[in-house]
């Protein structure tokens, strides 16, 4: 059985400082859970302070937003996955829509990302999902699917199993508008279809999460649906209170 993931995305959140207080506060009233797994994406700057903080409970996680497909070398204010692993990161966010739509980053590195993620055995979460204009042209899931599998081109079906992936409709992102649980699922149903075409029956086991603006009130109605094996939270995951909520949905 797949456990459920509630992911907290802080993106350009929370410095060390900030991160310390909240990780106290919020462990503070959240015992170790069995039946379910959280991970946090802090700044890279606030990972080491948050892996620390976490190590003790085997229930928390903590990735990297982004890092660089090369591990070293001369790029100036980039992270490497093997520098996130030495951090303290076991996760890594790949091909984020802010990374894709903001900082202009393609399927094709988004695939380069996924594997030296692998190289440095960090588990990627590679991100998916249309744009408005493409929703409204029926393009969903032909934008979905192209960004799947440029996101797992090369690899071996072992490598495919291990990841994660998550559904973010753009349009749903920081905006207050989810998609609803149904329409959502159905889309985790044809990335669960490709994944299957990809990897066979393993396909089963890989979670699927959804984020755009998750809320302690939507999270149950998303978590209920077949295939949503997770949330992946920005807006509402920056409070420790409001995420103690979330989490425990
Ligand atoms: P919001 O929850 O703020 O809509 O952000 C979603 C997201 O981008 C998580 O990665």
């Amino acid at each position: 059985m797949k456990l459920p993931i509630f992911a907290a995305n802080w993106k350009m959140n929370h410095g060390p400082t900030d991160a310390r207080a909240f990780v106290k506060s919020f462990l503070a009233h959240y015992p170790r859970q069995q039946d379910r797994k959280v991970v946090f994406f802090p700044n890279a700057l606030s990972v080491t302070t948050v892996a620390e903080a976490v190590r003790d409970r085997p229930d928390l996680a903590v990735g990297v937003q982004n890092i660089h497909f090369e591990d070293k070398g001369a790029f100036t204010g980039e992270n490497s996955a093997p520098m996130a692993r030495d951090a303290g990161a076991t996760h890594v966010l790949v091909g984020h829509s802010e990374r894709r739509h903001v900082f202009g980053e393609s399927d094709a590195a988004a695939g380069q990302k996924v594997q030296a993620a692998l190289r440095a055995g960090l588990t990627p979460v590679l991100c998916v999902g249309e744009l408005l204009a493409e929703r409204e042209a029926g393009e969903t899931e032909a934008v979905v699917l192209r960004q799947l599998r440029a996101g797992v081109a090369g690899l071996e079906a072992p490598q495919v199993a291990g990841m994660l992936f998550a559904y973010e409709p753009v349009w749903a992102i920081g905006t207050g508008r989810t998609a609803t649980p149904a329409d959502a699922n159905a889309v985790h149903v044809a990335i669960r279809a490709a994944l299957r075409e990809a990897i066979g029956e393993r396909a089963m086991g890989v979670p699927i999460l959804y984020g755009g603006s998750v809320s302690r009130s939507n999270a149950p109605l998303l978590l209920a649906e077949e295939e949503i094996d997770g949330v992946l939270v920005g807006g509402a995951s920056l409070d420790a209170d409001g995420w103690n909520a979330i989490v425990r949905a």
